[in-house]
């Protein structure tokens, strides 16, 4: 909250082709959990499209199986949207490695869903500008930017 009332955040949500065989699993999870799906789409991308998306790790020793894998199967992109979204699905979902959400986060979607630190069921964006850029990727016509509730127009 600031003076310009309440923001409503939005955070990139994908799930990975591990797991988009429960997909509508996932989805329940995230409405139960008080976020609105606002955009969502079922895509399969191409290493060009992968690598950038993930253009942030490109040269790391995992980049090429991270890529392999990302682009073996449909994807589904969403955009999630809830008053500090990007930290929330971020707490939702768990340590990145599933192997260590078991043991760390049991309740969270990587330990429920993943099973390494590859295959781990879901992506969430890690920061506001991370979160544009991968809204954007997806979604090009999206409004990205956090919308003030309860405020009138004039004031935004
Ligand atoms: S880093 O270097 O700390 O930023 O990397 P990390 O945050 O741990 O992981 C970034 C994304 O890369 C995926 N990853 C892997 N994919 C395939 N193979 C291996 N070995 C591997 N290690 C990490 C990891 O799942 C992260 O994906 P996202 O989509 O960002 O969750």
């Amino acid at each position: 909250f600031n003076k310009n009332g309440i923001f409503v955040e939005r955070a990139l949500a994908l799930i990975k082709p591990d797991a988009v065989n429960k997909a509508d699993d996932i989805e329940a999870i995230i409405l139960n959990h008080g976020f609105s799906i606002l955009q969502k789409r079922r895509v399969t991308l191409t290493a060009e499209q992968c690598s950038d998306f993930y253009s942030e790790h490109y040269g790391k020793k995992f980049f090429p199986s991270l890529v392999a894998f990302m682009t073996s199967g449909p994807i589904v992109a969403m955009v999630l949207s809830k008053e500090n979204a990007i930290q929330q699905w971020r707490e939702l979902i768990g340590p990145t490695n599933s192997t260590v959400a078991k043991e760390t986060h049991p309740d969270s979607i990587r330990a429920f869903f993943g099973s390494n630190e590859q295959k781990n069921a879901v992506h969430g964006s890690d920061s506001v500008v991370s979160a544009e850029r991968e809204i954007r990727f997806f979604f090009p016509n999206c409004i990205v930017e956090p919308i003030p509730v309860g405020q009138p127009a004039k004031d935004y």
